[in-house]
């Protein structure tokens, strides 16, 4: 697996992006910047028809290819529907060009709305210009204007809502099958969970969190305004501070992992987690994982939703790998059950080969 060297992780290059990203990026801005968006009264029309959504992003790569036609997305597209979520992602005025737009032309896609957080508007993406001094230091203010800014414009189009960095790659349909398992009504958040600070832990920033619709509201009008429960001025890490603001309006810190007790989100990138040794017994890793870890192929999830450290290259080597490689003949058939509980069959007695974990 030499294309991701360790050392591109925290180095990410904007260097030679693959001949097609750059025509799909090119397709996209031309697509985007056709429309003039008031952050105000943002038109998601583009986000609003599912299939739409979901088959553009396959498609993408080769409308006419055959084997994407054999793709079956109607489950994708009923929770779609069913499991909203409405994506932010914290940016800055410096990063629109060379981050953002690649967090949009690729997984931002999927959400069923996407806001750029910024303190400058860009209507191309969109971003929005929070009333926060640009810093930083100011990452915590920011978080709040932001949850804020959601909260009072579009609380009632989204049952969950996911923070990400610009430098996070999502999953959208894996997280909405975890949701599906939830009411967004419960005090609940997920993310990658960590242990020091706050005594239920706290999630990962830029391994992303995603709140319900209850935490939200509980956030912004239980916590922030008052400051015994919530820290008042701008500075700190946002993901302890709104850790502890969480925990003092009864928001519980939901366990993400899958059935199997591996992780489904990833606060570093892909490689030091599948790596044993990737990273030494000195990383902060290791003092922060709330649940046992062990590096290796079994770390994490089949149904993974988030991966930390992922540049604007690896966006597109994500997106390659993750919607169009499609090993022949390999493929699962999940189904709904009638109360939309999602369930595997069991094809270990009809075919082994199907075992992912056996090859
Ligand atoms: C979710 O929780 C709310 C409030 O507790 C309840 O009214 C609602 O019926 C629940 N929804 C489902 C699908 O269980
Ligand atoms: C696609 O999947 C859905 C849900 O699992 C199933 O009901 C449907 O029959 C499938 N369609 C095809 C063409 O296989
Ligand atoms: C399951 O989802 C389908 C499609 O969204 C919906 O029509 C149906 O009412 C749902 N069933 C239940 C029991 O929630
Ligand atoms: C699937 O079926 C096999 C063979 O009957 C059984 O051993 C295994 O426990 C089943 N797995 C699950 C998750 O039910
Ligand atoms: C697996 O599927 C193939 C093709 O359908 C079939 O020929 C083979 O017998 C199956 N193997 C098992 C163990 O069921």
């Amino acid at each position: 697996m030499s294309y991701v060297s360790l050392r591109r992780v925290h180095r990410p290059s904007i260097q030679p992006f693959l001949t097609g990203a750059v025509v799909g990026v090119l397709i996209t801005v031309m697509l985007f910047t056709a429309t003039s968006l008031d952050p105000a009264s943002i038109n998601f029309s583009i986000f609003s028809s599912k299939r739409e959504t979901i088959l553009r992003t396959i498609g993408d790569h080769s409308h006419h290819d055959h084997h994407h036609k054999m793709l079956n997305t109607s489950l994708s597209e009923t929770l779609y529907e069913k499991v909203r979520v409405l994506c932010w992602i914290m940016t800055g005025p410096k990063n629109h060009k060379s981050k953002a737009q690649h967090v949009k032309a690729t997984w931002g896609r999927r959400c069923n709305i996407l806001i750029f957080m910024s303190t400058e508007t860009d209507h191309s993406l969109p971003a929005v210009a929070l009333p926060v001094i640009e810093n930083r230091d100011n990452l915590w203010g920011k978080t709040k204007e932001a949850f804020k800014y959601v909260y009072e414009n579009y609380y009632e189009k989204a049952d969950w809502f996911f923070k990400g960095d610009d430098d996070t790659y999502a999953i959208m349909e894996n997280m909405r099958y975890m949701l599906n398992d939830y009411n967004s009504s419960d005090p609940i958040y997920f993310g990658f969970r960590m242990k020091p600070y706050v005594s239920q832990g706290y999630m990962s920033g830029g391994g992303g969190y995603v709140l319900s619709k209850e935490s939200v509201k509980r956030f912004v009008t239980e916590a922030i305004p008052n400051p015994e429960k919530c820290k008042s001025d701008n500075t700190g890490a946002e993901d302890v501070e709104i850790g502890r603001c969480l925990e003092a309006v009864g928001v519980k810190a939901g366990d993400s992992r899958d059935t199997e007790g591996r992780s489904r989100f990833l606060p570093l990138f892909l490689t030091d987690l599948l790596i044993p040794g990737a990273m030494d017994s000195s990383h902060w890793f290791w003092q922060y994982t709330y649940y046992p870890f062990e590096a290796g192929l079994e770390c994490c999830s089949d149904n993974l939703i988030t991966i930390h450290y992922v540049g604007p290259y690896n966006l597109y080597l994500l997106e390659y790998l993750i919607y169009h490689v499609q090993p022949f003949g390999i493929g699962y058939s999940p189904t709904l059950t009638s109360d939309n509980k999602t369930v595997y069959h069991n094809l270990t007695e009809q075919n082994k080969t199907v075992d992912k974990h056996k090859p």
